[in-house]
């Protein structure tokens, strides 16, 4: 077991603290309050549009911001720059084999590019795809191939304060309902996702993934997985679930994947890079597709649209990533952030999840109204009041019904705090903390946003506000 566990479990008052230390440090300052207004304003309101330069803490995402390590530098000096076959991606190929377990390694150039390869492979015009809530970009895909998303988590993962230790999971009998509905010759795969995003990083556990998959065993559905943050669900698994205390990240993280068929992969968050995606799979005729498509849209099968150094970097960062001592510290950090307002009480969204707090935008703001965007709201507060970048996760994001053209309404309107990787440190959270005290103490006088532009698909990168007067 691991130090900082046992060390926490000992002497209850004793700290945890991160399993590094710092080499190399890039200067961040915050800009004035008059700028910030202007930066703002520029942006349109939306954080997805300010310059990064205008921003002092980032915790717009964890995707592609994580700090990678003196081992991960070293691997990007021993790229293999060749066209085909390059050293790095075999490197790549059995780091992904023996951790996740799975048989066929096709690289990308980020999550999204598995999504479309998958999507594409098994998706025909009509199908339905139920998943652990939607996600922006998968789903997105899931469309574009002509499939029908189907929302299939349980209940208590839409109500923000629902303690359920595994929010994530699946509700098997909502996927029994839809097999009933329109057959399941018309559901290619169940789209499952580890640490569940959208849901405020809710994991879902070893039970419900064997219990899926015997039941889409007995279906002839395949089940595949988005494991872009897998490495924390495990986590939450060696915490909560009976019989996984003694087991490792790694080992946990195997078993979970034995039970899909695949999965695709955005490596900048987990993986430890800053840019970087893959798709495994065991059946070789997915595969088979899979790489035909791949040359299409991303690069040759043997880097897709990696440079061999990036590709080192990524082999490298899956088997640090998946250290127990860095998970337990990284999960730690977003729980410190979130003890912190908890103590305040500020809204947010519990149990807290792996990669970010979201804070309950309808429940800090209860005087907007969702069609005045609380969530987009209170990020531009924060911004305006620290500099610190946060991202929206509610109306905005959810986007219009393709049949109705109306605003999806989401239950949870979230505002996420997004922790990057071995980046802040303690003294970051702490200013963050009371900066969202700040914006909470002025809520009572804080009005909603107008949507002045919003592009077609995924409207919440470049969607543009005006503050209400
Ligand atoms: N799946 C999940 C669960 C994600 O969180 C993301 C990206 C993707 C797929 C797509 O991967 O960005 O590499 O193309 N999430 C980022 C975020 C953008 O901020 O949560 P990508």
């Amino acid at each position: 077991m691991s130090d900082i566990k046992t060390m926490g479990q000992q002497f209850g008052r004793r700290s945890w603290a991160e399993p590094w230390k710092i080499k190399m440090v890039e200067p961040i300052h915050m800009i004035t309050r008059a700028e910030r207004e202007k930066a703002a304003a520029d942006a349109g309101y939306n954080t997805f549009l300010l310059r990064s330069e205008d921003v002092y803490i980032d915790l717009l995402t964890d995707s592609g911001t994580s700090a990678m390590s003196d081992r991960q530098w070293s691997g990007m000096m021993m790229g293999d720059e060749a066209y085909a076959g390059s050293r790095n991606f075999y490197n790549l190929e059995n780091a992904i084999q023996t951790y996740y377990g799975y048989k066929h390694i096709i690289p990308t150039h980020q999550g999204r590019g598995a999504e479309h390869l998958i999507s594409q492979a098994l998706i025909k015009k009509g199908d339905y795809i139920p998943g652990n809530m939607y996600f922006t970009t998968t789903r997105l895909h899931q469309e574009l191939a002509g499939g029908t998303f189907v929302d299939v988590i349980i209940d208590q993962a839409h109500d923000p304060i629902d303690p359920h230790l595994f929010k994530g999971n699946v509700d098997i009998d909502k996927v029994k309902a839809l097999v009933k509905k329109v057959g399941a010759e018309n559901i290619p795969y169940v789209s499952l996702a580890g640490t569940v995003n959208m849901a405020g990083g809710q994991p879902v556990s070893m039970q419900n993934a064997r219990e899926l998959r015997a039941y889409c065993d007995s279906q002839g559905i395949a089940v595949y997985l988005d494991a872009t943050r897998m490495y924390e669900n495990a986590f939450f698994i060696q915490e909560r679930e009976e019989g996984y205390a003694e087991k490792s990240i790694a080992e946990i993280l195997l078993e979970f994947c034995s039970y899909t068929d695949g999965a695709w992969m955005s490596a900048k968050k987990d993986n430890l890079v800053n840019i970087g995606g893959w798709l495994a799979v065991n059946d070789p005729k997915v595969a088979e597709q899979a790489r035909t498509m791949v040359v299409v849209y991303e690069g040759l099968h043997t880097y897709g649209g990696m440079a061999g150094r990036d590709m080192e970097a990524l082999a490298i960062g899956i088997a640090e990533g998946v250290q127990d001592d860095h998970v337990a510290s990284r999960v730690r950090q977003v729980r410190y952030l979130g003890k912190l307002l908890l103590d305040w009480d500020i809204p947010i969204m519990q149990p807290v999840g792996g990669h970010a707090i979201f804070v309950d935008a309808k429940r800090f703001y209860p005087h907007i109204p969702q069609d005045q965007f609380p969530s987009q709201t209170l990020a531009a507060q924060l911004y305006l009041d620290s500099g610190v970048r946060s991202m929206e996760r509610g109306v905005v994001s959810a986007g219009r019904n393709p049949e109705t053209g109306e605003h999806r309404y989401p239950a949870l309107e979230l505002t996420r705090i997004t922790i990057p990787r071995r980046v802040y440190t303690q003294a970051h959270m702490d200013v963050v903390a009371e900066s969202l005290k700040a914006v909470y103490d002025q809520r009572d006088s804080t009005k909603g946003l107008k949507m002045v532009y919003e592009p077609e698909y995924l409207r919440f990168f470049q969607a543009r506000f005006e503050l209400l007067d």
